[in-house]
């Protein structure tokens, strides 16, 4: 598979993205988003990661890895990441990391309420856990404006979410390689 700057970044602050460091993303969203990277001016991620939960990166590996990749790679983004648990909160330029669960249906609609709606690129890699990917997303893409790229990583039954999802223009990415979980299902906003 071919390394693209996208995957140089990811391997650079050790988030496992990229096939170098576990999943196989980093090829697919370069050439999703490479023709876009000036005018991305707000990227969500939902599951900021900590050296706790990331355990299996290499030593290089800083919190927040994936806000710094997508921050170096969208040069006048401003990159909003939300997780649950307080080791991930950090202070760096054009990031700012928000403490709260995604469970509940209130914090995801304060979330938009508080950082806009107009959200560029918004990528769900917090709970991984399929009740929680169909909630955030019925809950969060009605809220937000129309051309956003909504992602969720790490889907385990892929056709089933999409099955779920039938408001939404759901078009799904297999892992190149088969690995079971590491599917994407990606909506355009309509
Ligand atoms: C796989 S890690 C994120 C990795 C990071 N996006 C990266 O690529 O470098 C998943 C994160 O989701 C967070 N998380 C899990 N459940 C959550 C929830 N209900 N609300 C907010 N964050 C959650 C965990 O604390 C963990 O830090």
């Amino acid at each position: 598979m071919k390394t693209t700057p996208l995957c140089r970044l990811a391997h650079k602050y050790g988030t496992d993205k990229c096939p170098q460091l576990g999943h196989s993303y980093t090829p697919f969203y370069y050439q999703l988003l490479k023709n876009k990277r000036r005018e991305v001016k707000k990227v969500l991620e939902i599951g900021i990661g900590s050296r706790e939960t990331m355990q299996w990166t290499p030593e290089h590996y800083q919190v927040g890895a994936s806000l710094r990749m997508w921050r170096d790679f969208f040069p006048n983004a401003i990159v909003y990441g939300v997780d649950r648990d307080s080791t991930t909160m950090f202070k760096a330029a054009r990031i700012k990391t928000i403490l709260m669960s995604t469970t509940r249906v209130a914090n995801l609609q304060k979330l938009i309420d508080d950082i806009g709606p107009d959200i560029d690129l918004l990528v769900d890699d917090g709970p991984h856990n399929e009740r929680f990917q169909l909630q955030t997303a019925r809950t969060i893409i009605p809220l937000i404006k129309k051309s956003c790229l909504y992602i969720i990583e790490d889907v385990t039954r892929p056709e089933t979410v999409k099955e779920q999802l039938t408001e939404f223009d759901c078009r799904i990415v297999k892992s190149p390689d088969g690995r079971r979980q590491d599917n994407l299902v990606v909506i355009e906003k309509q």
